[in-house]
């Protein structure tokens, strides 16, 4: 795809009639990952300011993320991933959209195994392992496949636009681990959402 001027605003304005006009799931992946192509593919799309890894607004010095907007049945942030950056499986309860606009993310998914009768465990199986290049939109699809591993194995920060159905923060979530198998809940308390 070649660059585009499309904007923010024009993000935002075009992804509320989306989500008001209530659309099946197919249909809002369908239309929602084009109008994020187009987003990701304006290197002015996102301020600068929200394009770099930043101790006292993100997780660690080598994290960021900001919200961009916040509203009914959606939220926009940008996230960025310093080089090494690393976050374990875990999923969202939500349908998402991941869009790539700097460098470059390894993104590993899971199925989960087990029938979640057994509190604090989980089997998961890798399913696969893809590097999300710049330009291109990675779909979380609720309780089908939205379980996944991010890596940054690069030398600098990938910075990516990340579209969910509703505010992560407060959402109640399921952290994995792949070598004993537990599982934690968690929630965050701020914008942190990936
Ligand atoms: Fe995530």
């Amino acid at each position: 795809m070649t660059t585009s001027t499309y904007a923010l605003e024009e993000f935002i304005d075009d992804m509320t009639l989306l989500v008001e006009s209530q659309p099946d799931q197919e249909r809002l992946f369908d239309v929602g990952s084009s109008y994020l192509e187009r987003l990701i593919n304006n290197p002015d799309a996102v301020p600068e300011e929200y394009r770099v890894p930043a101790e006292s607004r993100g997780r660690s010095a080598n994290h960021g993320s900001y919200i961009l907007y916040r509203g009914d049945g959606l939220a926009i942030t940008s996230v960025v991933w310093g080089p090494g950056d690393h976050i374990a499986p875990h999923d969202h309860r939500t349908w998402g959209m991941i869009g790539v606009m700097d460098n470059g993310i390894t993104e590993t998914r899971f199925d989960r195994k087990d029938d979640g009768s057994r509190d604090g465990f989980a089997v998961l199986e890798k399913v696969r392992e893809t590097l999300v290049r710049p330009g291109e939109v990675s779909l979380l699809i609720p309780d089908v496949d939205e379980i996944h591993q991010m890596d940054n194995y690069s030398d600098r920060p990938t910075v990516e636009v990340h579209v969910y159905g509703q505010d992560l923060k407060g959402l109640e979530r399921c952290m994995f681990n792949l070598e004993t198998g537990a599982t934690k809940t968690f929630s965050t308390t701020r914008w942190d959402n990936c």
